[in-house]
């Protein structure tokens, strides 16, 4: 993908954080928004948003934790608009609590949303995408799918899913000499308030940062084809980190308080709590 003008663009998680804001820039750039979200009021705001700006979008109440629900969306999504040439698999959900803290449902949903909905809805959207040879998958992971950390548990291991679902993905239509692209976006904090609470010991090298800033990034690494977004850079050194033994390894994680990360954590309302409301 080179060019946003014109361009098909589905935006799961698009009624707030990085997804609203990733719609916004791709529609200022040309794009033609398809919105998804369990929340449809945002969703519609978000909608209301881009076509004040003059440019077309339309959006589609789906709950992501449902295989049927976004089986049910994307029928429609495509029987309204025929194909999509830019995927971004952007909603995500987090417990933020101790492995033997959270629910079982809590873990479920998890799983549910953060790496099978990638399965649900790529496996909708790529048949069009390889019939036409043209289209891009873009995964928004987290740097918590490159390591591991405490609170996180779930988390960490539904994102290490959504690196390796990317990763294995774009080997697959390499193989098959597809012009199919993928990127794997892998960011550490973001004041989206997903994560608010969090804290960083070295701000300077691991700042919790701007939503702005990483949609920027994202944008443009998508553009320009970029298989991978890591961000902040210093990320990129927990792959080499990985050679040390691993109570080395542990020990740096503890260093660079990445550990204790998680300790303050509130999340927006408690994303439990927000569970048992919609399951009330
Ligand atoms: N914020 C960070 O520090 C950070 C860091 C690294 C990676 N990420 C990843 O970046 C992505 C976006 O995060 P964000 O910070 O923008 O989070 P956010 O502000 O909470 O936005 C996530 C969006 O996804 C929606 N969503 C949640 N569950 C859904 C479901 N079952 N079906 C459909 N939509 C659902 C949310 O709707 P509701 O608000 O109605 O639930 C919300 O609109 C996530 O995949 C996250 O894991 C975030």
């Amino acid at each position: 993908m080179s060019d946003y003008a014109g361009r098909k663009v589905l935006v799961t998680g698009a009624a707030s954080g990085l997804g609203r804001l990733m719609a916004l820039a791709i529609a200022a750039e040309g794009g033609e928004l398809i919105l998804w979200d369990v929340n449809r009021a945002g969703a519609d705001a978000v909608r209301g948003e881009i076509a004040r700006a003059g440019r077309p979008a339309s959006c589609y109440q789906c709950d992501l934790a449902d295989r049927h629900a976004i089986a049910a969306s994307a029928r429609q999504t495509l029987a309204d608009h025929g194909g999509i040439d830019i995927l971004i698999n952007n909603a995500g959900v987090v417990s933020g609590k101790g492995l033997l803290e959270i629910s079982e449902e809590a873990i479920q949903r998890t799983f549910d949303v953060n790496t099978l909905a990638l399965f649900w809805t790529t496996r909708a959207f790529l048949p069009g995408m390889i019939a036409r040879d043209r289209g891009h998958v873009v995964t928004i992971a987290s740097a918590a799918g490159i390591v591991g950390t405490s609170r996180l548990v779930d988390y960490c291991a539904s994102k290490h899913a959504a690196v390796g679902f990317n990763e294995s993905l774009r080997l697959e239509l390499r193989r098959q000499r597809s012009h199919v692209r993928t990127t794997v976006v892998c960011p550490f904090y973001i004041s989206t308030g997903m994560f608010a609470g969090v804290k960083t010991r070295f701000p300077l090298l691991l700042p919790i940062m701007d939503p702005e800033y990483v949609v920027t990034r994202i944008v443009k690494a998508v553009q320009r084809n970029r298989a991978r977004v890591v961000l902040p850079r210093l990320i990129y050194a927990t792959f080499l980190a990985r050679l040390l033994p691993v109570p080395l390894f542990d020990a740096s994680m503890e260093f660079l308080g990445v550990n204790k990360s998680m300790d303050e954590f509130t999340g927006r309302a408690g994303e439990e709590d927000q569970l048992q409301r919609r399951q009330a």
